[in-house]
């Protein structure tokens, strides 16, 4: 082999070497920014890293086969879903606030509130309640709106009746408006800190 041979496949050697090199590098990073959940969401168990799904192009982890299938089933048997998702609540929400802020009923209850926090915090909120992926993590609604003043089964009334009016804008058929407000009215008694039944 002439010298000039040996450069070129000595050189070819070190890309090669350098890209195979490369690729092993990034492939942890790259799986390491992936978080997947460490206990089951069924079961609370510690998860099977093999035992996934895929919900909403996020993997979930499960520490069963029949627990993976359960969770699956239910998302996809869920209100949320039923409604269109993320994509659908996340419309519904800022709908829901155009008409709360220009309630005369209620709107002052907003006045020093951050309102990009709030259609934060009412979107991970609902899609819980209606069978979302993602569990609630923010305060129990006693404690969110212990401090209200005045705050009474009216002004519920008046939040219930936008959220309403906001799904059926969107077409949202009236089974579902029925579920969806259901599952609003469950929690007067903790938004109005009245006592447990
Ligand atoms: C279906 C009924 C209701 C639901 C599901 C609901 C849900 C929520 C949620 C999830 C939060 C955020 C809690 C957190 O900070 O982690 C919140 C806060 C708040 N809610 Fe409600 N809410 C309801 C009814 C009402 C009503 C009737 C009013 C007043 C008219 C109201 C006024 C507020 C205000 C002002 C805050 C902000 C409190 C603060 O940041 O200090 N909510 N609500």
């Amino acid at each position: 082999m002439s010298a000039h041979m040996k450069h070129i496949l000595l050189v070819v050697a070190v890309v090669l070497g350098t890209s195979t090199a490369a690729l092993h590098a990034q492939a942890p990073a790259a799986g390491a920014k992936v978080e997947i959940n460490q206990t089951c969401p069924i079961s609370g168990a510690p998860v099977d890293p093999a035992i996934t799904g895929v919900y909403e192009g996020k993997t979930y982890a499960f520490s069963t086969e029949p627990n993976r299938k359960k969770w699956m089933a239910d998302r996809e048997s869920s209100l949320y879903h039923k409604l269109g998702g993320k994509p659908a609540i996340d419309a519904a929400v800022e709908r829901f606030y155009v008409k709360v802020l220009a309630d005369n009923r209620i709107k002052h209850f907003f006045e020093d509130i951050n309102m990009g926090a709030q259609r934060r915090k009412q979107k991970a909120f609902l899609s819980a309640a209606f069978g979302g992926p993602e569990p609630w993590k923010g305060k129990d609604l006693r404690t969110a709106h212990k401090n209200l003043d005045g705050l009474n089964e009216t002004h519920f009334n008046a939040v219930a009746e936008n959220l309403q009016q906001t799904l059926e804008e969107l077409k949202v058929p009236q089974e579902l408006v029925k579920q969806a407000m259901a599952i609003a009215a469950s929690t007067k008694d903790a938004v109005l800190n009245r006592p447990k039944k």
